[in-house]
């Protein structure tokens, strides 16, 4: 039998220390808003302490406004969410123009992830934002994990080699750190971090959603009109920690902002201690805008009762697991 882990004592919540850092930044708390699910913030700052968080990741930029795909697209699931939205977006110039602003007098980090529809645009995204912003972006996050457009997303997130080359393009474009956001459906989670990571990425987001369906059997049609979207929710969240923990062991110094089904500070706790340093929060925010808030100080009255002072102290801070647990690539 193994030994019980050592015994901490508790500490006031006010004693713990949510500070992290990640990919040199610093942010005030590991929670982040992910992206798609917080639009351009405005919208949020009636309901919720915006600088409260950790950050907050755009919706995804392209270098042309998209009206994404048609209605509905969108459809709650058992513990989850279905959404294909199509990357609808205001492009490039009306976001630099009329959303960055208002994000950056926030005071919170800014991350604002992107995409192209092919190798081209990509490069001219990532290049257009960082010339644009000032100091205005903290983050590109580079979506190659979209599962619901047909040119461009998850396109270019399965090949190793070919997220090699797009990450690398885009790094060389842009002064602003590239964070990659990997898809869950990419068969080998780890050899696409590492492929990014060998490519210039500052970091990893992990995960993006996950392809699903759901039949309405009334009307004998699928939920949402492009028969198949991507899964987020709770129901993903195993997934992710599981993705998060075998990227960490592999890459320990690539920093990873964990995502997937967040809903309390002991879902956030989870992705910390399977070795993510940030934690977005996304399907939560439907039914709850101020979640961020409400998990923050779950998390820090968690810290607090198990003793952990701060978020360095519990970064892939596992008990008791076997030394060598076997990574087989499906
Ligand atoms: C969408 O807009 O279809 C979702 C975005 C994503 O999955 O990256």
């Amino acid at each position: 039998m193994s030994a019980p882990p050592p015994a901490h004592a508790p500490l006031a919540p006010e004693a713990v220390d949510l500070r992290t850092r990640f990919a040199g930044l610093e942010l005030q708390t590991p929670l982040l808003a992910a992206s798609g699910c917080f639009a351009y913030g405005q919208q949020f700052a009636a309901f919720t302490d915006l600088r409260r968080l950790g950050g907050l990741v755009t919706k995804g930029i392209s270098p042309a406004p998209r009206y994404g795909n048609p209605v509905p697209r969108i459809c709650e699931t058992a513990a989850g969410m279905l959404n294909s939205i199509g990357l609808e977006n205001v492009g490039v110039d009306a976001f630099l123009a009329d959303k960055l602003p208002f994000l950056r007098d926030l005071g919170v980090s800014v991350w604002v992830n992107f995409f192209g529809t092919d190798f081209p645009t990509y490069v001219e995204c990532a290049e257009r934002l960082s010339a644009g912003a000032g100091a205005g972006i903290d983050v590109l996050e580079m979506n190659i994990s979209c599962p619901n457009i047909k040119h461009g997303g998850i396109e270019f997130g399965t090949v190793p080699e070919v997220a090699h080359r797009l990450t690398k393009a885009c790094v060389e474009a842009s002064s602003i750190p590239i964070v990659v956001k990997l898809s869950p459906n990419a068969g080998d989670i780890v050899g696409m971090a590492q492929a990014v990571k060998e490519a210039g990425a500052a970091g990893v987001s992990l995960i993006n959603t996950i392809t699903g369906m759901a039949i309405d059997v009334r009307r004998r049609r699928p939920r949402i009109a492009t028969t198949y979207g991507g899964l987020s929710g709770p129901a993903i969240k195993p997934i992710a920690l599981r993705m998060v923990h075998q990227v960490a062991r592999a890459l320990p110094d690539l920093p990873i902002c964990g995502i997937g089904g967040v809903m309390s500070g002991e879902d956030a706790l989870e992705f910390l201690m399977a070795g993510a340093t940030t934690v977005q929060v996304g399907t939560a925010l439907f039914a709850e805008p101020g979640a961020i808030v409400r998990i923050t100080e779950e998390l820090r009255a968690l810290m607090g009762e198990l003793g952990i002072a701060d978020v360095v102290a519990a970064v892939g801070v596992l008990e008791a697991i076997p030394p060598e647990v076997p990574y087989v690539p499906a």
